[in-house]
C-alpha cells in the first residue's frame, strides 16, 4: 500500500534552500497542519551531486530523519529535471535544441535534450545513488521521478532516435511515404538519412511528419521515465513509482498511455481562470486523471500532486484565492477520487525565479491566513478517511492524445478548433447540468456508460470507429461534434463526405464546412446560436433536432439523432453556446435515461458521490456567494452532525455526507 490509510496532504519541500534551523521549525509546522506526505529532492541535483559522481547526502539523510521522526511520509523525488550547470558545460550536445535550430542555455531548468545518451546516463546514474542510498529509509513512500516530463528537442540525438522510432514503426519507407501523403509537396523519402524532426521549415509542415513526431517524443519521454522507475523497483519493489503529470496544450505526452506504466497517477493542476473557470477545469482535471488512472490500476485511485494554495495564475496576473477557495478546490479533487491534496509548495523560497509563488508557508510565515487554512485543510482532510470508492458518472467523454496534437496542425480550416476545449465545452456542459462524468480513452470499455460524447474526436481509426459503433449498436446513445471521425490514424482524411468513419452511425453526410470567424455565431431554429463552426449536413437516415436559422445555412440540419441499432446518435455541426449545449446534453443525458448525481442541488452548487459496496458519500460544494439549501441526508463529516432533510451551505462552503441507504426493510441505515 503506497499510503498508509490517511490522505496525502502536504507539498513540495525544498530544504535545500534552507539552512538547517529552518528544517525542524518546518516539520514542527507541518504537524501542526497535520501534513502527511511531502515531495522531497525535485530539484536538488546540484546539492546531491555536486561534482560529477561526487554525491552529498548527509542533508538529504538528515530531512528524512527529521520528517520519518515527525510522522511525515516523504515521496523521493529523483532531481533530474533540472541537470546542475557542471554537467551542461561538460556535455554541452546534451542541451535542448529549439525548433528554429537555436541550441538553449543553462541557467534555468529543465533544459536537457531526453534523447541525448550523456544526460540519460547522467540521470541513471544519480537516480541509482539516490535508490542506493534510501531505498529502505522509512520515511520513503513513494518514488516520484523527474518533474512534469513536457521538454522537446530537435537535436541530432532526437533526430536520430525518431528515425529508428520511424523504422520500427513503419518498416520500409513505402508504408511511411504513403501514411504521410509526401506524394503532396514533393516530399518524398528516398533514404530514411532524410528525415529529421519538424524543424522551422518555410511554410506548411506535413500532418503525418508531425502527428509522427508528437508521438515518438512521448514514447522517448516515456522510455526515459520507465528506466528510471525500472533502477527504483530494482533495489525498492515495495515502494511505488509515479510521475507527476504536467497538463496544458505544449505538452507532448499521451498521458493515458504513460498511466500503465505508473504504479501510481499523479497530476500538478494549475487553473487559469478565475470566475467559475477555476471550478470548471478543477472537475474536468479530476476526471481526466481518475480516467488516466484506470489504465494505471483496478482502483483508479489517484493524486493531486501539485496545485496552488493560495494563487490562480492568469495570463500575466496572479489572482489571489479567496478566503475558502483552497479547500473547495481541494475537496473538488477529494470528490473525484484524487487520495489527498497536495501543493506546490510547502515553504515559499526566498529568491530564484519562483520566488512570488503561493506556498502553504507564505513569506508571512505561520501567522497568515494561508498558514491558517492550511491548518483547517489538514484537519478537514483526517475527517474524511473513510471516504472510498468510485466516483458515480454514466457519461463518458472520449479524450485522445492524438487527435488533439492534430488538430493544432497549421492548414486545417480554422485555428479555433481544439479537441481539448471541445472536451472541456462539453464537460462544462455537463457539470452545470449536475451529471457525473468520466473520460475514456478509444477503445476502454463502456459497460456502464448510457452515454458517449466524441468531442472532437478528429482521428478515428478503424478500430476505434468500431468501437464507437458497436457501442451505439447494442443500446447506447452517442454524441458526437463536428469533425469526429474525420482523419485516420495518419491524419489522412477520409473521403466520401465527412464525418468520414461515422457517417453510418450518425446517419449523416456532411458536404461542406462553414468556420466562423472570431467574434461570428450563427443561430439555430430552436434559439440558440453557434459558434466557431459550421457544417452543410444531409441527413442520410437521422432526424433533424435543429437546423440553422439565417445565413447560408439556413433551414438545413445543424443537429441531428439516428437510430442505430437499438442505440441513437446525435451528430452535432457546430459547438453550442453554454446555455444552448448544457440543454443539448440535458436532453441527450435524460434521453439516455440518466439522472443528475443531485437533482435537487441548486445552481452554483456541485455535487459528486462517490460509491462503495460499504457507503455512498455525497460531496455538496457551494461555488456561490450565497448561503445554499441543498436537499440531503446523511452525517455530515465535516460538522459530524446529522442531517435531515437539507443541509445549507454558507457562501463558499462545503459539506461531505456520509448517506444513508434504504435498507432492504425499506428503512434507512447509515453506511
Ligand atoms: C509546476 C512545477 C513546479 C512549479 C509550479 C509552479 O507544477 O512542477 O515545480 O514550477 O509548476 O506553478
Amino acid at each position: 500500500m503506497w499510503h498508509d490509510g490517511r490522505l496525502c496532504y502536504g507539498g513540495d519541500y525544498n530544504p535545500e534552500q534552507w539552512p538547517a534551523e529552518v528544517w525542524a521549525e518546518d516539520v514542527a509546522l507541518m504537524r501542526r497542519a497535520r501534513v502527511t506526505l511531502v515531495t522531497v529532492g525535485v530539484f536538488a541535483w546540484s546539492r546531491l551531486e555536486p561534482a560529477p559522481g561526487q554525491y552529498c547526502f548527509d542533508w538529504l539523510d538528515q530531512v528524512l530523519d527529521l520528517l520519518h521522526d515527525g510522522g511525515i511520509r516523504v515521496a523521493l523525488a529523483t532531481p533530474t529535471a533540472s541537470p546542475p550547470p557542471w554537467f551542461s558545460l561538460a556535455h554541452p550536445g546534451a542541451l535542448p535544441v529549439t525548433v528554429d535550430g537555436v541550441r538553449l542555455h543553462h541557467g534555468s531548468r529543465d533544459t536537457y535534450c531526453a534523447a541525448a545518451p550523456a544526460y540519460r546516463s547522467a540521470a541513471r546514474r544519480v537516480t541509482a545513488a539516490l535508490a542506493d542510498r534510501y531505498a529502505r529509509h522509512p520515511a520513503v513512500a513513494l518514488w516520484r521521478v523527474h518533474n512534469e516530463y513536457g521538454t522537446t528537442c530537435h537535436c541530432e540525438h532526437t533526430a536520430r532516435a525518431f528515425r529508428r522510432w520511424l523504422a520500427g514503426r513503419y518498416g520500409d519507407l513505402d508504408t511511411l511515404n504513403d501514411a504521410w501523403v509526401t506524394s503532396f509537396w514533393s516530399q518524398h523519402y528516398s533514404d530514411w538519412a532524410q528525415i529529421s524532426t519538424p524543424r522551422a521549415t518555410q511554410y506548411l509542415g506535413n500532418p503525418g511528419h508531425l502527428l509522427d513526431f508528437r508521438r515518438f517524443w512521448s514514447d522517448t519521454l516515456l522510455a526515459a521515465y520507465a528506466e528510471q522507475r525500472d533502477l527504483l523497483r530494482a533495489v525498492a519493489p515495495q515502494t511505488p513509482v509515479t510521475t507527476n503529470y504536467v497538463l496544458g496544450d505544449w505538452v507532448p505526452v499521451d498521458h493515458a498511455r504513460w498511466a500503465r506504466e505508473v504504479d501510481l497517477v499523479a497530476v500538478d493542476h494549475y487553473p487559469s481562470a478565475v470566475d467559475g473557470g477555476a471550478e470548471e477545469q478543477t472537475a474536468l482535471v479530476g476526471d481526466l486523471a481518475r480516467g488516466w488512472a484506470r489504465h494505471a490500476a483496478a482502483d483508479p485511485t489517484w493524486l493531486l500532486m501539485e496545485s496552488a494554495p493560495q494563487q490562480i495564475h492568469t495570463t500575466g496576473r496572479a489572482h489571489t484565492k479567496e478566503p475558502g477557495r483552497m479547500l473547495r478546490h481541494s475537496l473538488a479533487h477529494v470528490a473525484r477520487g484524487s487520495h489527498g491534496a497536495m501543493f506546490f509548495q510547502w515553504r515559499a523560497s526566498a529568491g530564484g525565479a519562483e520566488r512570488f509563488h503561493s506556498a502553504l508557508v507564505p513569506h508571512a510565515g505561520p501567522d497568515s491566513r494561508v498558514f491558517r487554512e492550511a491548518v483547517e485543510l489538514g484537519a478537514v482532510l483526517e475527517r474524511l478517511t473513510e471516504v472510498r470508492g468510485r466516483v458515480e458518472a454514466s457519461v463518458a467523454l472520449a479524450v485522445d492524445a492524438s487527435s488533439a496534437w492534430a488538430l493544432r496542425h497549421p492548414g486545417l480550416p480554422s485555428t479555433r478548433v481544439d479537441h481539448h476545449e471541445e472536451l472541456a465545452a462539453a464537460h462544462r456542459a455537463l457539470w452545470h447540468a449536475g451529471y457525473g462524468c468520466d473520460t475514456v480513452a478509444p477503445g476502454e470499455a463502456l459497460d456502464g456508460y448510457r452515454l458517449l460524447v466524441l468531442p472532437a474526436l478528429y482521428l478515428t481509426d478503424d478500430a476505434t470507429a468500431e468501437w464507437i459503433r458497436a457501442y451505439v449498436h447494442r443500446g447506447g446513445h452517442l454524441l458526437a461534434t463536428y469533425l469526429s471521425g474525420t482523419a485516420d490514424a495518419h491524419a489522412r482524411i477520409r473521403l466520401g463526405g465527412y464525418p468520414g468513419a461515422l457517417r453510418d452511425v450518425l446517419g449523416v453526410r456532411v458536404e461542406e464546412f462553414h468556420p466562423l470567424a472570431d467574434g461570428d455565431e450563427v443561430r439555430l431554429a430552436d434559439g440558440g446560436t453557434g459558434r466557431i463552426w459550421a457544417e452543410t449536413v444531409h441527413p442520410t437516415g437521422a432526424e433533424t433536432v435543429t437546423t440553422y436559422a439565417g445565413g447560408v445555412l439556413d433551414g438545413s440540419p445543424a443537429i441531428t439523432r439516428h437510430r442505430h441499432g437499438t442505440g441513437t446518435a446525435w451528430y452535432v455541426s457546430t459547438r453550442p453556446d453554454d446555455t444552448t449545449y448544457r440543454r443539448l446534453l440535458d436532453s441527450a443525458a435524460r434521453a439516455a435515461d440518466i439522472a443528475p448525481v443531485c437533482p435537487d442541488a441548486p445552481a452554483g452548487v456541485e455535487a459528486v458521490r462517490r460509491l462503495h459496496p460499504g457507503g455512498s458519500w455525497l460531496f455538496l460544494l457551494n461555488h456561490t456567494d450565497r448561503a445554499r439549501r441543498v436537499p440531503a441526508r446523511g452525517r455530515d463529516l465535516l460538522t459530524d452532525t446529522e442531517v435531515d432533510e437539507a443541509v445549507t451551505l454558507p457562501p463558499g462552503g462545503v459539506a461531505v455526507l456520509r448517506e444513508r441507504l434504504p435498507s432492504a426493510t425499506g428503512d434507512e441505515t447509515t453506511t
